[in-house]
């Protein structure tokens, strides 16, 4: 077996998989989502999904990762393969735990890119002259290149820092786990947190920035996303949408875990060190996420207003009025590249998790070395982001979100944990999951992750596909006639990946029987 690569500290690997799970999501879904979904009353199917399924998920893919890394498998199939070998099929199920990753891939990065032009734009102060909401729209649009007007005439602009956004990734797993990944997380991680800190501490200063309305101040700001609307609770929407953050956030049920727990020795812990990455992470969605965007939009925009920001979704809250809003304080241009630079290292160091495990594939099930590997994942991701850039307008990213960040998430959380649960069985997972352990975990979760875990992660899938919301989307319903073809096209895209990489496993696997 090839010697594979290796975490050199235990800070460092905590830092990669909390760097994966704070992103984009914590600074700008959630706080769109908690605001959207009952404000603080969402919090309750918040922490109930994250204590019965978050959590669990988190420590099982930390352990399976480790245990599947002590067979040479980093990716889902060789992993779901040691903990089940007498089923030939398994493997193949463990495609989506390279395919579902390379999805959120494919858009993710495309937005994060955003982010890195915007922190230019930001120092440079090409949109300092702009003071309405509809003028910082179309700066937007004209830069996504879905219109022309005074701001952008092409796309160049978004282009050219999507191919930075790219090579920096590409670049940083070219350096493999310990020297790309690690060394990113151990930088960026801490100058995120550091910068996010600064600016929480400006948006809670803010005060009440316009006297006429002495209302519109930072506490009203706060309890706007704070105060709890429980009506809300019976909607089954809320509990969905607080489900599918918690998956998001957390970037479990996806694979990326997985791979990166693979690379840790048998005598690591896995208990501790998978709790204290998903603390991590709450700490910067529950406290800094909900302490930007939101509070600082409502001291300068007021309460009614506030509202429509808030449905008007992530995109338009992080790259309209986050704007606006930062061009009115003192220091505006440093405050506001602090903002978009933030978003970008949060992007970052969770889109180098999400090449990570097609990188491991064929490294793992192909020997191939690790820079031949990266060669070959950078032209297929280059070549599938194009249609997220150029399709921007038909509907591209959403459909490819619901997929990958959607549909694959439950899915293949629900198979991981039934295998971990019941087929490796519940006693030995939790002498695995406890081998070398800094603590020992509540018994509870033998019994919420035996029963609990799986429970629930089967109604929520069942609700997904069929409730309709799900139903909608897999048939289109929301799409135009004129933008049909061009989902239709991406779909078929994907189905060939899923082709190819079940073709790979099929051959890997041949390969290995053959050197046996
Ligand atoms: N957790 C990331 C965020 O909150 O932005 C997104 C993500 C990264 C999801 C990696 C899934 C994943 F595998």
């Amino acid at each position: 077996m090839k010697k594979r690569d290796t975490w050199k500290t235990r800070w460092g690997v905590i830092l990669a998989v909390a760097g994966s799970a704070v992103g984009l999501g914590n600074f700008l879904r959630f706080p769109v989502q908690a605001s959207a979904n009952g404000g603080g009353a969402f919090m309750i199917p918040y922490f109930i999904s994250l204590f019965l399924f978050g959590i669990p998920l988190m420590w099982i893919e930390w352990t399976i990762g480790r245990y599947g890394g002590g067979f040479g498998h980093g990716t889902a199939p060789g992993i779901f393969h040691s903990l089940w070998e007498k089923n030939r099929f398994i493997k193949y199920f463990g495609i989506i735990g390279i395919f579902g990753p390379l999805i959120i891939f494919i858009y993710y990065t495309y937005i994060e890119s955003w982010t890195l032009g915007y922190s230019f734009f930001a120092l440079v102060g090409k949109y300092s002259q702009i003071n309405s909401p509809q003028q910082m729209r179309d700066f937007l649009s004209g830069y996504q290149g879905l219109a022309k007007n005074q701001f952008f005439s092409n796309l160049g602009w978004a282009y050219l820092f999507f191919a930075i956004t790219f090579l920096l990734n590409i670049l940083v797993v070219y350096y493999g786990v310990s020297g790309g990944i690690e060394r990113l997380s151990k930088i960026a991680m801490p100058t995120l947190f550091l910068s996010a800190i600064l600016l929480v501490i400006r948006v809670l200063s803010l005060g009440t920035p316009d006297l006429s309305h002495p209302d519109w101040n930072i506490l009203n700001g706060l309890g706007f996303l704070w105060n709890p609307d429980f009506s809300a609770l019976r909607s089954p929407r809320v509990w969905l949408a607080a489900a599918g953050q918690i998956f998001f956030t957390l970037s479990v049920g996806i694979g990326v875990i997985l791979t990166y727990a693979s690379y840790l020795s048998k005598s690591e812990d896995v208990a501790l060190s998978g709790l204290t990455s998903a603390v991590t992470n709450e700490f910067a969605e529950v406290v800094l996420g909900a302490s930007i965007v939101i509070p600082a939009a409502f001291v300068f925009f007021g309460p009614v207003e506030i509202k429509n920001i808030a449905r008007s979704g992530a995109f338009d809250l992080g790259f309209v009025t986050m704007p606006l809003v930062l061009q009115k304080i003192a220091f505006s241009r440093f405050f506001s590249f602090l903002w978009f630079f933030l978003l970008f290292l949060a992007g970052l160091t969770s889109s180098v998790s999400l090449l990570q495990p097609a990188i491991a594939f064929m490294e793992d099930e192909f020997n191939l070395e690790r820079k031949k590997a990266v060669k070959i994942i950078s032209i297929v991701t280059f070549i599938l982001s194009q249609p997220t850039i150029f399709l921007l307008s038909r509907g591209v990213v959403n459909d490819l979100d619901f997929w990958g960040g959607t549909f694959c998430l439950v899915l293949f959380g629900t198979v991981e944990t039934i295998l971990f649960a019941w087929v490796f069985g519940m006693e030995r997972a939790w002498t695995e999951l406890h081998h070398g352990a800094d603590i020992n975990i509540p018994r509870i979760y033998k019994f919420i992750i035996k029963y609990i875990t799986p429970l629930i992660l089967i109604i929520i899938l069942i609700s997904w596909v069929f409730g309709k919301d799900g139903r909608d989307t897999i048939f289109l319903r929301n799409v135009s006639e004129e933008n049909r073809i061009y989902i239709l096209g991406m779909r078929l895209l994907l189905i060939l990946i899923l082709l190819t990489l079940g073709l790979l496993v099929k051959l890997a696997w041949r390969k290995r029987k053959g050197l046996k």
